[in-house]
This record gives C-alpha cells, structure tokens and sequence, in this order.
C-alpha cells in the first residue's frame, strides 16, 4: 500500500497585490492568478522513500499539501492506492513544515492524539509509549512543547504521526531549525525508521545531501510555475557517503547546477 499516482496537476493562487473590487464581477474582489504548479505527473511506488526538491516558493509544499488532501487542485488528479484524493484521510498523515505540536498538551497527550480512538486504554497507553521510545524521549512524557528543545519537538511531531501507523507519511522540511548535530541524527533515525517501518514517505526539503542520502527516488522541481525537471531512482548503497561514491558525488554537483548554483558545498 502508499502508491501515489499524480496526473497533470496544476494550481495557482490570486495575487494579493493586485486585488481589487472589480466592477465585472459584482463587486467581488478579482486579481491576477499566480500560477504556481504547471501540470506536474508523478508516481511513486510502495513503501518508497521519496525526496522532493526545488527553489524556495517554487509550489513543493503547495504539490504536498494537495497529495494529502489538505488543498485541492485546479486541474489534474492524484490517485493514492486506486482511490482519488479528496481531503485528508488518517491513513495518509502529515507533518507540517513548523512545528505544529498542541502547546496545552504534554508530549504524552500530543502523541496520543494519533490513538485517541482505540477503546482499549491499555493498547492505547502502550502504542503511545513504545512510539516516545522510539524517537528517544522517553522520560519527557510529561514535558510541554515550550519545555523541549526544537529537535525535541520535532521527534515529538513524528512520534505523533508514526503511532498512527499510516499508510504513507508526507514531511515538510522536517529538519527545519535543527542544529546541525541534530540533523544528522534525526536524517538517520528517519532513514531507519522507514526501512523498518517499509512505509511510503514523501519528504519535501530544500537540502540536496538529505535527499540524496535519504531517498529511494528524488524530484527536482523547477522555478514557478513549476514543472517536474528531474525524476531520479536512487541505487546507490546505504549507507550513503559523497566522499566515497564519485557517481553520488557527479549526481549531486548536477542537482546543484541544476538549482542555480555552480559550485557544490
Ligand atoms: N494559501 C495561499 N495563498 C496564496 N498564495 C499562496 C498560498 N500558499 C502558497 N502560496 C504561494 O505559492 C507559492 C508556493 O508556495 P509553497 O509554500 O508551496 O512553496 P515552497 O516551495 O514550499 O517554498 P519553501 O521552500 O520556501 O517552503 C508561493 O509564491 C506562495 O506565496
Ligand atoms: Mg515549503
């Protein structure tokens, strides 16, 4: 399960800037359309680790809010396991580019939102703590959000969408205002996490060594309006490393070059 089939999918949104009440259209506010994602055709398999790339503002979050259900397209479609998509569905779990952990809740009380519905309080209370384990906060059950640090939270969130068990996870920018050690550690938890868990994920980032390291498959996107530029299959061995790898280290010099920069840092 978590094949994700996306079929010219287009979206643009109204310029703020230049709306104004239009006398042709009865007063409503009108405005020039931005168009943002131009006609994009994608698919990804099952339990394939997949890693979404592009300029800043170019429509990634935008593609994976609409793949989720949380936002609909203007045109196209996107099929997820035989059925359209057209609004969020427990099995398809998000996690937002900020952080978006209840503030009132305890990290026990936020992971257990994915459970909530289970009628046996002792399954319940077992999925939530074996979930704190896994992304290591055991001990910090009883902590709210402000009492964490940012890697913290941001374990915290993904133990919230792991416990749910869903059929395909999207993460956007995950790794956002990690410190660097942080980073690497949390790249690798994720790296392991779905091999074991065996789940589709797609993962928007802006860091090419993330998608690189991490993907199964990688989707460099264009400038907007956006189109798909580069759809890659990753066989590169794991456990990943540029210095040791020259195909790895020419494919990441292209996708650099390929977004605009021409040295590779
Ligand atoms: N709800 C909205 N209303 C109006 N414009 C929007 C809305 N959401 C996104 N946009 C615009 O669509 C474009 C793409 O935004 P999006 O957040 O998808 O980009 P992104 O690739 O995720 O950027 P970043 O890498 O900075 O997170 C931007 O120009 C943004 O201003
Ligand atoms: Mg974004």
């Amino acid at each position: 399960m978590g094949h994700i089939r996306i079929a010219g999918v287009s979206k643009g949104y109204i310029n703020r800037r230049t709306v104004q009440r239009s006398p042709d259209t009865a007063g409503c506010f009108a405005g020039d359309r931005i168009a943002v994602l131009d006609d994009i055709h994608l698919e990804f398999h099952d339990g394939e680790m997949v890693c979404i790339l592009g300029p800043s503002g170019c429509g990634k979050s935008t593609l994976l809010r609409i793949i989720a259900g949380f936002e609909a397209c203007d045109r196209g479609s996107v099929v997820i396991d035989g059925r359209t998509v057209d609004g969020p569905d427990r099995e398809h779990i998000f996690v937002f580019q900020h952080t978006a952990l209840f503030p009132w809740m305890t990290v026990r009380e936020n992971v257990g939102l994915g459970v909530r519905h289970l009628a046996d309080r002792k399954e319940q209370g077992i999925r939530i703590q074996e979930y704190i384990e896994m992304v290591e906060l055991d001990g910090f059950e009883d902590r709210y959000p402000h009492q964490l640090s940012g890697g913290m939270q941001r374990r915290a969130e993904l133990a919230r969408a792991l416990v749910v068990n869903p059929e395909t996870l999207f993460l956007d920018e995950p790794f956002t205002g990690l410190d660097f050690l942080t980073h690497m550690k949390m790249r690798e938890e994720v790296t392991a996490m779905h091999e074991f868990i065996g789940k589709t994920i797609v993962m928007v980032t802006h860091d090419i060594d993330d998608a690189l390291i991490m993907g199964d498959r990688i989707v460099v996107m264009s400038g907007r309006p956006s189109h798909v530029k580069l759809v890659r299959k990753l066989d590169f061995p794991r456990p990943r490393d540029f210095r040791k790898s020259p195909s790895l280290n020419d494919l990441r010099n292209e996708i650099f070059l390929m977004l605009g920069v021409n040295y590779a840092v």
